[in-house]
């Protein structure tokens, strides 16, 4: 897809990924905008996400010529170009028209993997299609297992490299913005229960069009419930409620699927353990970007008690509350493979669809490169714990992790 003259000045002017937080808020209705930017609860978690990378600081090493910083990394056997993973968002296409498939698109062009959330909008099909890149399938048991199998074999049918399993959401978390801002309500199509929330569309008429000529609300093709046909948006919350992930799932996806495994949502060290002993090939610490369970700690914060747990066995990924490459930096030296973008890439597509996405990944890349410069680095592959300072705000850093910590 083309993008709009709009599109493109509207990308000019951004810098940074919160220039395209506040791009995505102008173009989005408002109960659009806050169903990506919200969290759980009080939001204590979300923006504990954030600040912990900002407690983190750098030891660089001055006179040293880096070069050209080498950004590759591996991770479950394929090169990325890119130490960082776009994580799977579900109903991203209500930000922009076929939203799954330019994202996965950007990714690929990038040299990076795209994950696609159970909750999509596109056929698995059509995202497997758009991207020259790895793609992940983000497993969710709504509507059982025999749904689930079904997704499964459409999924390795279709080339997806890896099943992620998220096992964070045996009840979908309170995001109170989505309450106030009616989404109960607006998905019941009743119209005189939606009528006190309309308004906020009528404000944003760019969006309202593109959503229209897009087929308007969708609903979940990949979720195909057996003589029911394509799950409904409305039917998400007591679906997850009804078919949770638990341990003796992650078993019997074993026994399914014979690519990689990723567990997404690991908290401790104790879950990752589990995880490994399940089956799992990498596990993601993750509280799904603070939407979950709120007073969890930071991810960042727990990772390095998982690096610890899995001693090696695994990969160990990380997301939540990455918004600049020097985030990525700081979880990559306390021991995470790659890490997972969120929010990062789903403001993009808010902004202005796949180009969004592209300036987004232009952006985590750029400061990538920097960052690594400015440390005296040449590769992601060199990156230690020698290039942080004792994380002061970092509490349980358990003894033998094998971080090499220097204090300053
Ligand atoms: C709008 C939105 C929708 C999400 N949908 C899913 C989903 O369908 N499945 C899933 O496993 N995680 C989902 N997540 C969690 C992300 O995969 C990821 O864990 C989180 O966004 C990372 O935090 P960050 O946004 O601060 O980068 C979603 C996150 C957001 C913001």
């Amino acid at each position: 897809m083309v993008p709009s003259l709009f599109e493109t000045s509207r990308l000019s002017r951004v810098v940074n990924i919160e220039d395209l937080r506040r791009a995505a808020k102008r173009r989005l209705p408002r109960a659009v905008f806050d169903y990506i930017d919200g969290g759980a609860d009080a939001e204590v978690t979300l923006r504990e996400n954030c600040r912990s990378f900002e407690r983190l600081t750098f030891r660089p090493r001055g006179a040293v010529d880096a070069g050209t910083p080498d950004l590759r990394t591996t991770v479950l056997g394929a090169e990325l170009a890119l130490p960082f993973v776009l994580a799977p968002i579900g109903s991203s296409r209500l930000f922009h028209a076929r939203a799954e498939e330019v994202a996965a698109r950007a990714a690929g062009a990038a040299g990076t993997a795209y994950t696609l959330s159970t909750f999509s909008g596109c056929l698995l099909e059509d995202v497997r299609a758009a991207t020259t890149g790895p793609v992940w399938y983000q497993l969710y048991l709504a509507g059982g297992r025999e749904c689930a199998t079904a997704s499964i074999e459409r999924a390795r049918a279709a080339g997806y490299s890896a099943l992620l399993v998220t096992i964070d959401t045996a009840v979908a978390g309170l995001r109170e913005r989505d309450v106030r801002n009616g989404i109960a309500e607006l998905l019941t199509r009743k119209p005189l229960r939606m009528a006190p929330y309309v308004a906020q569309f009528a404000l944003r008429p760019a969006w309202l069009a593109g959503f229209f000529r897009d087929g308007g609300l969708m609903a979940f093709p990949n979720v195909v419930m057996p003589g029911k046909g394509p799950m409904l948006y409305a039917d998400v919350g007591k679906a997850l409620e009804q078919s949770m992930v638990t341990w003796q799932d992650l078993r019997w996806i074993r026994d399914i699927w014979d690519g990689p495994i990723v567990v997404k949502g690991v908290h401790t060290g104790e879950d990752a353990r589990r995880a490994v002993a399940e089956g799992a090939d990498a596990v993601v610490v993750s509280n799904h970007g603070g939407r979950q369970l709120d007073g969890v700690r930071a991810s960042l914060d727990v990772l390095p008690e998982v690096v610890a747990a899995v001693n090696g066995r695994v990969e160990v990924l990380m997301d939540g509350g990455i918004r600049r490459g020097s985030d990525i930096v700081k979880a990559i030296c306390l021991g995470a493979r790659a890490v997972l973008v969120g929010r990062a890439y789903a403001y993009g597509l808010g902004a202005a669809g796949g180009p969004g996405v592209t300036r987004a990944v232009d952006i985590l890349r750029a400061d990538l490169v920097r960052t690594l410069k400015l440390l005296g680095c040449p590769a992601v592959s060199d990156l230690d714990a020698s290039y942080l300072d004792r994380p002061r705000g970092v509490p349980h850093l358990p003894a033998g992790t094998g971080l090499r910590l220097t204090s300053g």
